[in-house]
């Protein structure tokens, strides 16, 4: 049992690239910029994390602001992954050269996104209606850079395979080198759990490696989602917060022991992340709303947490705030009883 879970953490071939692990930290909007991924970077190495999605019109007509902090990459951080949105296959092609110039290690196109402004647009999750246009996107992308290319998508749910088929024939046609998927319908919200089965059709039906991604949190859902046959997993949300997470994985995948930072650690951690944000967008405020998004995940073991959360949403300075961490996130404050998969393989 224990030298088959070993056996699934194992190097990454997606195109022309190989990466010593099969972990991925995925793109989460208002999240994945540099600070996060280098604090990721620096506890846990992935294969690579992702940029949070970026449209295609940004880094073409408003190159400043995406210097400034969509695709602002940080030289101590380790692969990246840009992901663009759009639905214009010269715009994504412009957008592709431009980022292969600024040193993308990967490129992505969003194709699952749900929300209406971008899907009304005729990007994200709708251009999986669009076979025709999801063919000319992959192939400016391809003839644009000489880095890998993939796609990451939404499944169709219920039991439409049809759909399904339809994507990774198209995937598989214009050549993408790698293809992500997420096991939730675009409608669905995170309380309907991944759908393994269908994130399985596609590793069955495609020769191109397929990363799995949804719901990975502990060493269970890790197995789950490799049990699909997948090449490679991405975490998204758990990965907020607990910049270790990955690390944590592996060890317990091999049996190893790992030591969970303590709470005062987790503290200067979430601080430190809000001082980069800061030096990043020039901004306190703008830093600190930022911090508001993702605050929750670092509060996830404090005792009070609502209660941080809280007043995290009140605070307005950087000195209120670093107050309010030294009093939360204090080594005297109990740690509620760890995950099980803590300490079971
Ligand atoms: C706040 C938030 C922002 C997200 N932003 C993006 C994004 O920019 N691009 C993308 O492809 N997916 C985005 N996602 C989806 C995640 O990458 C991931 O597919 C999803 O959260 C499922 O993985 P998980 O269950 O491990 O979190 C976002 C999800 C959340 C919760």
């Amino acid at each position: 049992m224990f030298r088959s879970i070993f056996r699934l953490i194992k190097p990454l071939t997606l195109g022309n690239k190989t990466f010593p692990l099969n972990i991925i930290q995925g793109p989460l909007a208002g999240v994945s910029c540099a600070p996060f991924r280098l604090l990721t970077w620096r506890y846990s190495q992935p294969a690579f994390s992702c940029t949070e999605m970026i449209s295609s019109k940004t880094i073409i007509y408003q190159p400043a602001l995406a210097q400034q902090r969509y695709i602002k990459k940080d030289p101590q951080e380790g692969p990246v992954c840009f992901q663009l949105s759009g639905s214009d296959p010269i715009e994504i092609a412009e957008a592709t050269k431009r980022v292969s110039d600024y040193g993308a290690d990967l490129i992505d196109l969003n194709c699952g996104c749900p929300v209406n402004k971008i899907r009304s647009k005729g990007a994200g999750s709708s251009l999986l209606m669009n076979s025709n246009k999801l063919y000319q996107l992959i192939t400016a992308m391809k003839q644009n850079t000489n880095v890998p290319v993939s796609i990451k998508i939404r499944v169709e749910g219920g039991s439409n395979d049809k759909f399904n088929m339809e994507i990774a024939k198209v995937v598989s046609e214009a050549g993408a080198d790698f293809l992500v998927v997420h096991g939730r319908h675009w409608t669905e919200h995170y309380e309907t759990p991944c759908n393994h089965e269908q994130i399985k059709f596609f590793v069955d039906n495609l020769k191109i490696p397929v990363i799995g991604n949804g719901d990975i949190a502990c060493l269970t859902s890790l197995k789950q989602m490799f049990d699909t046959g997948c090449a490679g997993v991405m975490i998204g949300r758990a990965g907020v917060g607990q910049p270790w997470l990955i690390n944590k994985l592996v060890a317990q995948m091999r049996n190893e022991q790992f030591v969970l930072p303590t709470l005062d650690e987790m503290g200067a951690v979430f601080m430190e992340h809000v001082l980069m944000l800061v030096e990043l967008l020039g901004s306190e405020k703008l830093a600190i709303l930022q911090a508001r998004k993702f605050a929750k995940y670092y509060a996830r073991e404090l005792p009070n947490r609502m209660e941080f959360n809280h007043a995290v949403n009140e605070c307005v300075t950087l000195t209120v705030l670093q107050d309010l961490c030294k009093n939360y996130f204090s080594p005297y404050t109990t740690c509620p009883a760890a995950h099980p998969d803590d300490h079971a393989h």
